[in-house]
């Protein structure tokens, strides 16, 4: 099986990303699992704060396992929006793969100071690190929703040669969520490009990366859900940051809780009489594994990577 190490190197080289796909159970685990197997795609598994503490220590532990028995392709897994030393400890401690320190909130020297001590540490213990240059609105709100800071490329020279961190989340006009753009979508490719010339040996990691399906929109609306004007970035946006650019992972998150939750009201809707929970969930893990597969083959091109 091929190590994180050689997919940080082969996607730039050879233009592809690394799916880094969110799960908080195990449907989600298993269907994203089930998706990646089927195009034979390597992934991130990523587990947020919020997702550490739903699951418990033991549970994320014992399914990522179970996972990489089960479906025999190269999955990582990883802490996404650590906001502590603790945090990243932990994850570190007890086998993640890869974290993210997200310090991004902080001025830059602090974030910088933050992310040396988790480098220091996980790097003792052969862990990737992944920190954030740049604010994205949506879960890193504690700033201003609003209002976008991109990521700056001299200072994200400064930031990677000083830390040591392995990559770097760059805030190019992403956000998290499923209300992405008030009007048209707008990346910010200059922006990009500049931090490629600054760092062009370092991979990038692009968050808040989910295309908000409108089908899975419209199945939420229409079964009982109100999602009204939710939107994302286009497919073929992603595609070209995928291929063309020094991005080597991508975040998703709200695709996959829109396909799951989108195919749980439908089922449910459709099936009154049904209280096996098996049923429902088994319908919505196929989903998950349907919506995983098409973005490994037709967006981040990672078919056949592993
Ligand atoms: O970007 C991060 C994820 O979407 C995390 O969401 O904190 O609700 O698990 P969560
Ligand atoms: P989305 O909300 O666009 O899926 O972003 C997820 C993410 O960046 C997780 O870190
Ligand atoms: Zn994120």
């Amino acid at each position: 099986m091929k190590s994180l190490k050689y997919y940080y190197r082969d996607c730039l080289k050879n233009g592809y990303v690394l799916g880094a796909y969110n799960f908080n159970n195990l449907e989600t685990l298993k269907g994203i699992c089930l998706g990646c197997q089927r195009s034979k795609s390597p992934a991130f598994v990523s587990v947020s704060e919020g997702a550490f503490s739903y699951m418990g220590e033991e549970f994320i532990k014992n399914l990522f396992e179970s996972a990489k028995k089960e479906y025999k392709i190269p999955i990582f897994l990883h802490l996404d929006h650590g906001k502590s030393f603790e945090i990243c400890k932990k994850a570190v401690d007890i086998g993640f793969d890869s974290v993210m320190i997200d310090a991004s909130a902080l001025p830059f020297e602090e974030n910088m100071k933050l992310t040396k001590k988790v480098v220091t540490y996980a790097h003792k213990k052969d862990v990737v690190v992944e920190a954030e240059l740049g604010i994205l609105s949506g879960v890193e709100d504690t700033v201003d929703a609003n209002s976008d800071i991109y990521t700056n490329p001299q200072k994200a020279k400064e930031f990677v040669e000083k830390t040591g961190c392995d990559s770097l989340a760059v805030s190019i006009g992403t956000s998290h969520g499923a209300y992405k753009y008030k009007g048209k979508q707008k990346i910010h490719f200059d922006v990009l490009e500049k931090i490629e010339k600054e760092i062009p040996n370092v991979p990038l990691v692009l968050h808040g990366a989910s295309s908000v399906p409108q089908e899975y929109v419209q199945m939420i609306n229409t079964y009982g859900g109100n999602l009204q004007g939710a939107n994302g970035t286009a497919e073929a946006t992603l595609k070209k940051l995928a291929t063309k650019h020094h991005i080597f992972k991508i975040n998703t998150d709200t695709d996959i809780r829109l396909a799951y939750i989108g195919s749980l009201r439908k089922y449910l809707k459709e099936n009154p009489a049904v209280f096996d929970p098996r049923k429902p969930n088994g319908t919505a893990l196929e989903e998950v594994a349907k919506l995983v597969e098409h973005k490994n083959k037709k967006v981040f091109m990672c078919e056949n990577k592993i």
